[in-house]
């Protein structure tokens, strides 16, 4: 689905009166990877390595410095207009951030509306309204959220929203940045859920960008870890085990997971 060729990024950090030399920073270092039809890859890696600024570049709200994506045959940023138009359409990504990720000062349904209204003008309302409510009960939401705003629902309610607002556009590759982070584990388990059904209903491809290994465990079939902007691992999840990875950083990384975890895994497996 998605094809990425020594992908990378630079960033230069601002002078201030302390440093008086711009230091260059390598968000994304040579990245090459593919999105398979119908996969759900995983991406792990601490903090600043740089899992957000890739899922920047993929969804073209970045340049990268380096490297090519290619997306239906074709690098990203080569598409004419109206083949943009399809790509805004195909390709989505949601955010950690649930807050802002919807108008404050719209009921749900007006945020839900507005993606159908830009992209299926010829739809009517009634169908508008009746896909919308299909997925709210897809999310296992009550229909009554459609009315209220967000600042009045949970976290892990908007979150879905947030999903559901991306699956309205029949979306063939979603790229989920950190989407759980900010929920509690009950809510995670949840929109994880919510996102394995995704993929079985709609055939969709997911990059699920996660510093949380375990829910990456449970929910991916393949699984990239990254270090410094760099790619040091790239493993199918069947083998995901405390000896499956080679990379010594990966083993730190899994050797934070509770032992328990990986026991309870085997068990479950059998
Ligand atoms: N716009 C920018 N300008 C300068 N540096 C940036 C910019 N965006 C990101 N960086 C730097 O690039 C590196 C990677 O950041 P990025 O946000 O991609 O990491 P991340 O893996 O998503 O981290 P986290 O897990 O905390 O979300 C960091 O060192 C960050 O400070
Ligand atoms: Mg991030």
């Amino acid at each position: 689905m998605l094809k990425v060729l020594g992908l990378t990024k630079n960033y230069k950090s601002k002078l201030t009166i302390f440093k008086n030399k711009a230091k260059s920073i390598n968000a994304v270092n040579d990245i090459s990877f593919s999105l398979n039809k119908n996969e759900i890859l995983g991406l792990v890696g601490e903090s600043g390595c740089g899992k957000s600024t890739l899922a920047r570049l993929l969804v073209r709200l970045e340049k990268p410095t380096r490297g090519t994506i290619i997306y239906n045959g074709k690098d990203i940023w080569d598409i004419r207009k109206k083949e943009m138009n399809i790509f805004r359409k195909q390709v989505q990504v949601i955010f950690q951030d649930t807050y802002c990720s919807l108008n404050p000062n719209l009921k749900v349904i007006d945020s839900l509306m507005e993606p159908l209204n830009n992209h299926f003008k010829e739809k009517s309302k009634e169908d508008k309204i009746k896909e919308i409510k299909n997925l709210i009960n897809f999310a296992s939401l009550d229909e009554s959220i459609l009315s209220r705003y967000p600042s009045k629902i949970s976290g892990g309610e908007r979150q879905r929203i947030n999903i559901c607002r991306a699956l309205l556009l029949k979306p063939r590759v979603l790229i989920c940045d950190e989407i759980t982070s900010s929920l509690d584990v009950c809510t995670q388990a949840y929109i994880l859920d919510m996102i394995k059904k995704l993929r079985n209903k709609y055939n969709t491809s997911i990059l699920f960008i996660s510093h949380d290994i375990m829910s990456v465990d449970y929910l991916c079939d393949r699984i990239m870890v990254m270090k410094d902007g760099k790619l040091v691992e790239d493993i199918e999840n069947k083998k995901i085990g405390l000896n499956s990875f080679t990379e010594e950083y990966t083993r730190e990384l899994i050797s934070s997971v509770p032992k328990r975890y990986f026991s309870n895994k085997a068990a479950f497996n059998k």
